[in-house]
């Protein structure tokens, strides 16, 4: 089996790894890939929104399927255009993709199918949303409803700033057209988590759950960023509550999208707040999670290319994931001054000696090649992950390998899983 595999951060790097342990592949390529996925496969430079392009050479290498990482080509509808080119493609519909592209449209479909989630009031005019927000006393979100590269959402605990929030997003437009129309949402209190589903358009088949951490520094301080450091499972989801967000999330949005006419076939990712009051969603997702996906699949047992295959096909009622039951922790090393500027072009040492530690696998990030040397090119340059056979010992060996790292302006969080360890 050829497979295409689209995009270049770490998510992809992991997919790739995952994918070639699969006895059925034959020919990986990835579209860009960085320096990890080139261990994995062939490289073919062609960016991820130039769709003709990678129709076009998904055709002339005869390639059985094609796997779409990131968001923006799965909204602009890349699934719909390889399959009008007789490619079968893993991933939404342009159209069933508005669950993530479209803050709008997936509070429609919530609240069509009472699914749990924050009230919220949507807005295309800056006045009505000036006066609403003042109108309250209450801390508010402002989420632009576009696709803002994780950065359109404002949690603002006075509603000054959330004035001001809406005033940037409505009159200065600094998200262009994805700002177009903001929601005003109440905020809301306890711990996030990522749940993560096949979903072929009918059955559903839950992965293990994951934490991810979105601050830049310890202790969930600073700006908000793509994640720092992962972990699964989460251990704040026990069964019961996985049973309830199956119940109350998953299959009411299933249900919704396809009584919409949009049926959902992919990764659905539901982003949750454990209130007090139970999960409540935050936003969708329309794909993997990064960087969630490297300790998830770290721990998938099962063969990651029939499950996607079965997806396509929508038989998964046929498949059994098997999981490891071994926790892991995936640490994001980033650049100095990510998420706001930085420089590229560091070289790095040390991956190869930290990829030889037991249960450890460096997944690539915002990487390059540069004159034969891996150097920093991207805000989240790594993914270093490792098992363990309790959360602890998989933070020690994760941070045991970041240990061997160095390049400079190297940084990271040191406190990733230390809520997973609280909750035991
Ligand atoms: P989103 O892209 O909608 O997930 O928002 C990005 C981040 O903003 C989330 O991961 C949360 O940390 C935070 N956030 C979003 N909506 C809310 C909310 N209603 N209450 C509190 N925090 C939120
Ligand atoms: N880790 C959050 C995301 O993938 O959007």
């Amino acid at each position: 089996m050829k497979v295409l595999l689209i995009g270049n951060g770490g998510r992809e790097h992991a997919i790739a790894w995952k994918l070639t342990q699969s006895p059925r592949l034959k020919q990986l390529f990835i579209a860009p890939g960085n320096p990890g996925t080139a261990q994995c496969g062939t490289n073919a430079q062609i960016p991820v929104d130039d769709i003709d392009r990678l129709v076009a050479f998904a055709k002339d290498q005869r390639i059985d399927l094609a796997v779409i990482g990131p968001e923006d080509p799965l909204a602009a509808g890349i699934v719909d255009a390889f399959e009008a080119a007789g490619i079968k493609a893993f991933g939404p519909s342009g159209a069933a993709a508005q669950i993530e592209a479209d803050k709008a449209f997936s509070k429609q479909i919530m609240r069509a199918s009472s699914i749990p989630t924050a009230e919220s009031r949507l807005f295309d005019n800056f006045e009505d949303a000036k006066a609403y927000i003042a109108s309250r006393d209450e801390p508010v979100v402002i989420k632009a409803t576009g696709l803002a590269k994780g950065k359109g959402v404002f949690v603002c605990d006075d509603p000054s700033d959330g004035i001001l929030a809406a005033e940037r997003i409505l009159c200065e437009k600094i998200f262009g057209a994805a700002g177009a129309k903001i929601l005003v949402e109440d905020k809301l209190l306890g711990q996030e988590v990522s749940i993560l589903a096949f979903v072929d358009g009918r059955n559903i088949y839950v992965m293990e759950s994951a934490q991810d951490h979105k601050p830049i520094g310890d202790n969930d301080t600073g700006d908000n960023t793509g994640g720092m450091g992962a972990y699964s499972p989460a251990p704040i989801v026990t069964d019961k509550l996985m049973d309830q967000i199956v119940r109350e999330i998953l299959v009411p949005t299933v249900d919704g999208l396809n009584r919409y006419g949009t049926p959902y076939r992919g990764v659905l990712y539901a982003g949750l707040m454990m209130t007090q009051g139970g999960p409540r969603v935050l936003e969708y997702n329309a794909r993997f999670g990064d960087p969630e996906t490297q300790p998830i699949l770290m721990r998938l047992k099962s063969d990651l290319l029939e499950v996607l295959l079965a997806v396509c096909d929508g038989r998964l009622d046929e498949i059994t994931l098997e999981w490891d039951p071994r926790p892991a922790v995936c640490v994001v090393m980033a650049s100095q001054g990510y998420p706001g500027k930085y420089e590229k072009g560091k070289p790095i040492t040390g991956i190869e000696q930290a990829d030889q530690l037991p249960g450890v696998k460096v997944f690539h990030a915002g990487t390059d090649r540069i004159d034969g040397r891996v150097a920093t090119s991207g805000g989240r340059v790594l993914g270093v992950t490792a098992l363990g056979t309790t959360i602890a010992e998989a933070k020690a060996n994760a941070y045991e390998a970041v240990g061997m790292i160095r390049y400079d302006g190297a940084c990271f969080r040191r406190d990733i899983a230390d809520k997973a360890i609280q909750n035991l």
